[in-house]
């Protein structure tokens, strides 16, 4: 189980509670603060999160690296970028700050 602190599109800090091995996403759209309108298969860029710390990012897959290139055109992409749903909860990632982006 992990607290996550996230920053709503409001500028309000929540803190959200993800399972170990559960996609980010689904925690996210759990508490509504994510469309996810694909339903996970990294095409819509709904999911799109910030990471304040990019080390806990992890790796992009390929798909999403190109949605988040395609993304670019219309909304900021960080370092800590990740589509919510191309990632797994960790035991690393309780207590970390994420910022849901905008919606191009
Ligand atoms: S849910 Fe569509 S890209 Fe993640």
């Amino acid at each position: 189980m992990a607290i996550l602190k996230v920053k709503t599109l409001d500028g309000k800090t929540r803190d959200i509670e993800a399972v170990d091995g559960a996609l980010l996403m689904e925690a996210l759209n759990a508490a509504m603060l994510v469309d996810a309108t694909c339903g996970g298969a990294a095409s819509c860029g709904t999911c799109h999160v910030y990471f304040e710390d990019a080390s806990l990012a992890g790796e992009q897959t390929e798909d999403e690296g190109y949605m988040l290139e395609s993304l670019g055109d219309f909304v900021e992409i960080r370092d800590g970028s990740r589509l919510s749903c191309q990632m797994k909860i960790e035991g690393k990632h309780d207590g970390c700050a994420i910022e849901i982006a905008p919606e191009a």
